[in-house]
């Protein structure tokens, strides 16, 4: 086949999605019909989980029913997490592997979404050496997630983290979501589908970046000039992280309520350690990335404050990208869903640029081969 290819997909329209909406140039994320504003700081995770899966902004006694189904998920699901989880794997590798042994039956996204939760929150505790946490039966996700994972239920940290939650629900067809309805476009199962998003999401170019933001931060610090520190990587052909968007052409909304949450934390004394270095590398990156690519604007994407705000609620950076799969997994669910109802197998096609030989190989009779495992021995 030959035709135009548009690398790594890009500007390729290859779905229609009620669910969330990314104008790259406006810089503004729509998410189930409300602009990602109406809803980071002001609604609960539960809630905007309802919306993208029930596809209508939930009344308070559908969140709440939402709220309790989750919770008491997380509770039943506890017992087999430790059965499960590895903590002496890296935490996208002991989730994938942990989310990929639940039988493919498991159809049920509440289900789903509470393990991915509950997986990653007995990671990370078994990994500092702790005994791992009993999941609340009553509070909502991000109140217990704190608590299972940091012992602590500070409602200003709750806050912070139930806004970044919301923040990256959903992101229009993103590689990880991509990758989750391609796996549900073949008729495979919810969990196939979660398992793909989360090898997809592991990535450094998607949700692997933040925990590289913190060192990254910790380095400029420790050299004392951004500006060179940042010269430098970009002339080793290194990638700056948390910098540059497939989609934004401007500062990721998302930075902006990322950053807002961090000030209500400030405000109720609760200071972001890294926040004045995270500013400083901020600025010194945009400078340098547009001097370096001045026709191609690459700003602030969301994994840069997530960094911080992550890092200032207390959640070790080994545990950024999977909490990030905490907050994506309602929207590959919803995606699955909505690709399974569009029923349409995905599949691109590509160019061929091998060869083609106009005769076949030339093959010896089977007597006349030498067995591989045989070579160097003797005969
Ligand atoms: N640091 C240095 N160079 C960057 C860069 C960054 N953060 N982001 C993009 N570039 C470079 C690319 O290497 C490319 O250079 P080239 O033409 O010499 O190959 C050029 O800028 C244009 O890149 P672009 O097409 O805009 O990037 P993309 O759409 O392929 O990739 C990302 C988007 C997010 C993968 C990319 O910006 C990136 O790697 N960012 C750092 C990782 C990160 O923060 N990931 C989280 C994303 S939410």
């Amino acid at each position: 086949m030959s035709g135009k290819i548009n690398d790594g997909l890009e500007g390729i329209v290859v779905a229609e999605t009620e669910l969330s909406d990314v104008e790259g140039e406006a810089g503004r994320l729509t998410i189930g019909g409300f602009a990602l504003e109406q809803l980071a700081g002001l609604r609960t995770f539960e809630w905007a989980i309802a919306l993208l899966l029930d596809g209508a902004p939930p009344s308070e006694a559908r969140e709440h029913a939402l709220s309790r189904e989750l919770a008491a998920a997380r509770v039943e699901v506890f017992d087999s997490a430790r059965q499960r989880i590895d903590p002496a794997r890296d935490g996208m590798d002991a989730l994938r592997a942990s989310i990929a042994g639940l039988n493919g039956d498991q159809e049920n996204p509440v289900r789903v979404i509470s393990s991915v939760l509950v997986f990653v929150a007995t990671w990370a505790r078994t990994r500092c050496g702790l005994e791992p946490l009993r999941p609340s039966a009553t509070a909502t996700m991000a109140e217990d997630y704190l608590h299972l994972i940091t012992g602590e239920t500070n409602v200003e940290k709750v806050a912070a983290l139930n806004s970044y939650l919301v923040s990256v629900i959903d992101h229009g067809l993103n590689a990880s979501t991509f990758a989750a309805r391609v796996v549900a476009s073949t008729g495979s199962d919810l969990v196939s589908a979660v398992t793909a998003g989360i090898g997809a999401l592991k990535g450094p170019l998607h949700g692997g970046a933040p925990g590289p933001v913190l060192d990254m931060l910790d380095a400029v610090q420790a050299s004392g000039d951004a500006a060179a520190w940042l010269a430098n990587e970009l002339e080793q052909g290194r990638r700056i992280m948390g910098m540059g968007h497939r989609i934004y052409r401007t500062r990721d909304p998302r930075a902006f309520v990322l950053e807002r949450a961090l000030s209500k934390l400030a405000a109720a004394g609760i200071a972001a350690p890294r926040l004045a270095t995270a500013k400083q590398v901020e600025q010194a990156a945009a400078e340098a990335l547009k001097r370096k690519y001045p026709n191609r604007s690459l700003q602030t994407n969301v994994e840069f404050y997530t960094a911080v705000l992550l890092d200032t609620i207390g959640l070790p950076r080994w545990a950024f990208a999977p909490t990030f799969a905490v907050g994506r997994t309602p929207g590959w669910c919803a995606h699955v869903a909505e690709q399974r109802r569009k029923g349409r197998l995905i599949r691109p096609a590509s160019v061929y640029v091998g060869s083609r030989h106009e005769h076949g190989p030339t093959v010896k009779s089977p007597e006349a081969r030498e067995p591989e495992w045989n070579h160097g021995q003797q005969k």
